[in-house]
């Protein structure tokens, strides 16, 4: 398909798509480390003469795509099915007689050597027992040769004789490597179509496809397609547009939630040494980083005092690294559906996976794993599965997702969350001292509008001894309700009214306060 030269529909940039997909199976680049692993799973259940391979997806072109692919790599014949077109090769005619289930089955024992017969929708017919029959004896006799059966449906219940006999295909979402053909395709097509410009490079259109990861495929190339037409140009906003649009469209069940990131380390006061420890990191997912040997962190957990900022650093992780931020709700995992926990956990997880790189934020997380250690519990059991599930996935996965967890109360985790390697380190937050209190002034004075030379911001911090990041700002916030209302200007006197006139956590829950402390002493590192 050319492109359009026309001068009125280019930038002064060269124009980056390239032609479009041709035929129905266009050639895909095995370039991309998840698409190849992708590959090399459907490689290895057909070279291990698997006879009959099931695949649950809605993705069936893309499905077909990697199959017709691995087929051509693996040069072994490869045939399809379905009720409609009967049997037949790609492109080729169908045998005669070969549309009814039965006699597909007929005809495929007569055809020799290695091949593999890609069966749609051919699941529901196994309920019946001449067909059942027919397709384990298939598959007996596949076993001495390279041949394999795939059914392919959207879902699929076997008989278990059968299902006994079969291996699952499981198809994850697509990698940014398996969307770029797609994005540029649509990008190509539409902006011919409408005459928009195009004013983003080869970077750009990598990114964008990379802000789709999550998203099947089609669900996808629809999300870009919107968002081109909306904007009625392709230039950087349009990467913007795209996350945007992906968080609504992912769904979730309101388990893990794509956030925008809002916050950096330019928006906490002290925290020195988490800060620091961060910054370090960030090299680590550079290339140079990565060639020097440097081991990307897989998470840390904050915990401490309420109101010191954990989770604000949580998530100013994902703002200083230029990650996704994703926020895992661990209340939502004991909702209603309690026999889908571990399910959804799953899923969620699954997900975070893709869209790496990616913060992934699970916030007070003794909400969901803090049971986990107590047999005594009702939800003990759940949460003891959960708790697998998560640690399951924290020893086995991937680089590109960084845990960030927080906690208000450590105490009550199970000590296997805790246990050296699970987290790369555990940092505690405590009670601000002076100079980090002055700061945070500055700071929220500074968010509020109000220039904090125009205050004595150490008077401010000596009065407000014992006070945590949130109160200092729900303090500057009152102080904003007492001068508006008196007609005055915000000022250090009202400021220090307001101070006076708060009992801080430090004091109606001192003990509490000193108790986490004594914890955290021998176990945790001090994040200021
Ligand atoms: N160290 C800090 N720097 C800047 N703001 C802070 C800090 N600590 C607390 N705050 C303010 O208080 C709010 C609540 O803090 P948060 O991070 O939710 O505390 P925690 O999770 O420790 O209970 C933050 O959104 C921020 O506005
Ligand atoms: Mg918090």
């Amino acid at each position: 398909m050319p492109l359009s030269n026309d001068p009125k529909t280019l930038s002064q940039a060269p124009h980056p798509l390239t032609p479009a997909r041709t035929g129905t199976i266009p050639a895909i680049s095995s370039q991309g480390t998840a698409l190849a692993a992708q590959r090399e799973k459907l490689r290895l259940l057909i070279n291990s003469r698997n006879p009959i391979i099931t695949v649950e997806t809605s993705e069936e072109q893309r499905f077909l795509e990697m199959l017709a692919a691995t087929a051509q790599e693996l040069n072994v014949p490869l045939y399809f099915w379905s009720v409609t077109e009967g049997l037949g090769k790609a492109g080729g005619a169908a045998l005669y007689n070969s549309d009814q289930p039965e006699q597909a089955l007929a005809n495929i024992a007569t055809i020799q050597g290695d091949a593999i017969f890609l069966l749609k929708d051919f699941a529901r017919y196994c309920d019946n027992d001449r067909i059942s029959r027919r397709l384990r004896d298939l598959a007996d006799a596949f076993r001495t040769a390279r041949r394999s059966i795939v059914l392919l449906a959207a879902s699929i219940q076997l008989p278990s004789e059968v299902a006994a006999d079969s291996a699952p295909y499981q198809l994850g979402l697509p990698s940014s490597e398996e969307l770029l053909p797609g994005v540029k395709f649509v990008l190509a097509e539409v902006t011919r179509d409408h005459a928009l410009p195009v004013a983003l490079d080869v970077a750009g259109i990598g990114q964008l496809a990379k802000n789709l990861v999550g998203l099947p495929e089609e669900e996808a190339l629809r999300v870009l397609r919107k968002c081109v037409l909306e904007r009625s140009k392709v230039d950087a906003g349009l990467l913007d547009d795209v996350l945007e649009a992906k968080r609504e469209a992912l769904h979730t069940g309101g388990l893990l939630e794509t956030m925008k990131r809002d916050a950096s380390f330019t928006d906490v006061a002290g925290l020195q040494r988490l800060r620091d420890w961060i910054g370090k990191r960030k090299s680590a997912l550079t290339p140079e980083g990565q060639r020097f040997g440097l081991v990307p962190p897989k998470g840390v957990l904050i915990t401490g005092v309420q109101g010191c900022g954990k989770s604000l650093a949580a998530r100013a992780v994902a703002g200083e690294w230029g990650y996704e931020l994703a926020r895992l709700d661990a209340g939502a995992l004991y909702d209603k559906f309690v026999g889908e926990s571990e399910k959804n956990l799953k899923r969620a997880l699954d997900l975070a996976q893709k869209l790496s790189p990616v913060v992934l934020w699970i916030d007070e997380i003794e909400k969901a794993f803090a049971s986990a250690g107590s047999s005594g519990d009702a939800d003990a059991g759940l949460s003891q599965r959960l708790l697998a599930t998560l640690l399951t996935w924290m020893q086995d996965r991937e680089g590109g997702v960084f845990l960030a967890a927080t906690s208000n109360n450590i105490t009550i985790l199970p000590p296997e969350m805790l246990r050296k390697g699970r987290f790369d380190e555990i940092f505690f937050v405590d009670l601000p001292e002076a100079a980090v209190r002055a700061a945070l002034f500055s700071l929220h004075l500074k968010k509020r509008g109000r220039d904090a030379a125009g205050f004595d911001v150490n008077k401010l911090a000596v009065a407000s001894d014992g006070f945590s990041g949130a109160e200092i700002e729900q303090a500057i916030l009152a102080g904003l309700y007492t001068a508006f209302n008196r007609k005055q200007q915000l000022s250090t006197d009202v400021l220090l009214e307001e101070i006076h006139a708060t009992q801080p956590l430090s004091v109606t829950r001192a003990e509490e306060i000193t108790a986490i402390r004594e914890w955290a002493k021998s176990r945790a590192v001090a994040a200021d």
